[in-house]
């Protein structure tokens, strides 16, 4: 069967007003490139005509800027999830013009299953090649998958393929293509080391379910690392004296150590440093996205091995590997976002974590996505995938932010989305507070320590005080946010005077 060759305008031109449209890749791997932004022109046409045109959107994780970007600034997105990091769409979201669901990426395809998330109208995947074999049609996808394979299965209206021939067809290969079985009926997912194959290097449908193909050339759209700083090489060193200790009292596998290394700059660089690190042994990696340190570090022989839901790279970076792809094959794997964060999975590999913090509490609760409490960063992504199932689960981040104006340590967080219970060590330029077997008084001292040193004075007092109250976890609740509140008020939250919150 011929499937219709379509420019993205006329792909566009199917979609409804309405409709639920899910896309695949995972971050700006693999995301589609010229569909969404002829959708938003389409938007935008329709609102000159005086027409509504709004769609919702589900992706894998974030996606490229030509999708959030576009359709964001097209005023064409009526409901987005499950994460997205782009600048134009948190802005959206925060000024509340869309509705915005910040979901686990493990949960997100069995959502979409189960119904929950709508009916997917149409889904928009990006490969490297379509091979038509024995009347079905095989897609072999690029950099990321996400939710691709649920995606192409239950799109009631059919599938747009962008066939990019910017990424290299070595790719064939590199992909794990798998779905989890609902439950009462799914069974056990037997991966039982990082790059184990368990599925099928492409994603099979009927060619009739493909509405048409439209033909690229463009890379991916990722955003190149800020290089490493002093802090975050302090963060890295402290991150390497931890896991070696933690291996040292048998904690953690000293010969099977498996990292999971979480999305922006801070994490890029902590990767990095534990791969600089002589005394921290070779290293494998179970993860949603590679970024580049990561990559380089399986090019030394540094990281065995690695699984990933995506290679979030610089176009520069991404060439290169496809140019050494053969560097890679049997040790590099690219999986769907349901198994790149199965919970299942994580616990039995023994993962340990190691994912960034907006903010931390003095006794131990983590903050990953909303700035004061209110301001939607980016989301949660995978960070509770892995912190709830691994073996050792991490947050990093600068004792400070906006140029020492905010702590990272606070009092309480303005929002939580790691309870204590979970997160086992926190780790700032200053040190590691290692919070496992320590009561609430225990993690407070160990994370205070670790604050910058122009608030520890300040959270000390806050203790001190708190523990006059009695409680088993001390707080003074109306003083509980002063730091953010004086932040917002003097912009500056070392001006904090505990005596304006604490009636004598
Ligand atoms: N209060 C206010 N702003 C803060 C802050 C705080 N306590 N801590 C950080 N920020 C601001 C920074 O100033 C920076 O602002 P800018 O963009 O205006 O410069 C911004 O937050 C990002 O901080 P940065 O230090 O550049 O962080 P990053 O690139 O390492 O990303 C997270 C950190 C937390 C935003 C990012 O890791 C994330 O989105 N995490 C949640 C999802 C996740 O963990 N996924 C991985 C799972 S595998």
């Amino acid at each position: 069967m011929t499937i219709p060759q379509l420019t993205a305008a006329e792909a566009a031109a199917m979609i409804s007003h309405g409709d639920l449209i899910a896309v695949g890749g995972f971050g700006p791997a693999g995301s589609p490139k010229v569909i969404p932004p002829a959708l938003a022109a389409k938007a935008r046409s329709e609102h000159e005509a005086g027409r509504p045109f709004k769609v919702s959107i589900v992706t894998g994780a974030s996606i490229g800027a030509s999708c959030d970007g576009q359709l964001s600034e097209a005023d064409a997105v009526e409901r987005r999830l499950p994460f997205s990091v782009n600048a134009s769409m948190r802005k959206a979201y925060n000024e509340g013009r869309v509705k915005y669901t910040d979901l686990n990426l493990s949960d997100n395809a069995s959502h979409l299953r189960q119904g929950l998330t709508g009916q997917v109208a149409y889904g928009i995947i990006e490969a490297c090649d379509v091979q038509e074999v024995q009347g079905k049609l095989r897609i072999y996808l690029t950099a990321g998958i996400g939710i691709a394979p649920t995606i192409c299965r239950l799109a009631t209206k059919g599938v747009f393929i962008e066939l990019n021939t910017w990424h290299s067809t070595r790719l064939i290969g590199m992909h794990d293509i798998y779905e989890i079985e609902d439950p009462w009926f799914r069974a056990p997912i037997r991966i039982t080391q990082p790059i184990e194959i368990i599925g099928l290097p492409y994603i099979e449908v009927q060619p009739s379910h493909v509405r048409g193909i439209v033909s690229t050339h463009l890379p991916d759209e990722a955003r190149v690392m800020n290089d490493a700083t002093p802090v975050t090489e302090a963060i890295g060193q402290h991150m390497a004296d931890f896991l070696l200790w933690n291996m040292k009292k048998g904690y953690i596998f000293r010969n099977k150590l498996i990292l999971q290394s979480g999305v922006g700059s801070g994490a890029n660089a902590v990767i990095g440093a534990l791969g600089s690190s002589t005394e921290v042994p070779n290293f494998y990696i179970y993860t949603e996205v590679l970024q580049e340190e990561p990559m380089r570090l399986i090019k030394e022989g540094r990281v065995v091995a690695a699984s990933t839901g995506a290679l979030t790279l610089s176009p520069q970076h991404l060439q290169e590997l496809y140019h050494d792809m053969n560097l890679y094959r049997g040790r590099l794997l690219l999986r769907p976002s349901e198994i790149s964060n199965c919970p299942e999975i994580i616990a039995r590999l023994g993962v340990c974590s190691l994912n960034t913090a907006i903010e931390v509490d003095i006794y131990g609760h983590v903050n990953s996505t909303k700035v004061s409490g209110t301001r939607m960063m980016n989301g949660v992504g995978g960070s509770c995938d892995f912190t709830c199932n691994s073996m050792l689960a991490t947050f990093t981040c600068g004792s400070t932010a906006k140029d020492g104006r905010i702590s990272s340590i606070v009092p309480f967080c303005s929002h939580v989305d790691h309870t204590e219970h979970y997160v086992d060590a926190i780790v700032t330029e200053y040190g590691v507070a290692d919070l496992r077997n320590k009561c609430a008084s225990e993690k407070a001292e160990a994370l205070i320590a670790i604050a910058h040193p122009d608030y520890r004075p300040l959270l000390r007092e806050y203790l001190r005080i708190a523990q006059g109250y009695g409680g088993h976890t001390h707080h003074i609740l109306p003083a509980a946010f002063a730091m953010h509140d004086t932040y917002r008020r003097k912009g500056d939250m070392r001006l904090t005077d505990w005596s304006e919150y604490i009636l004598p």
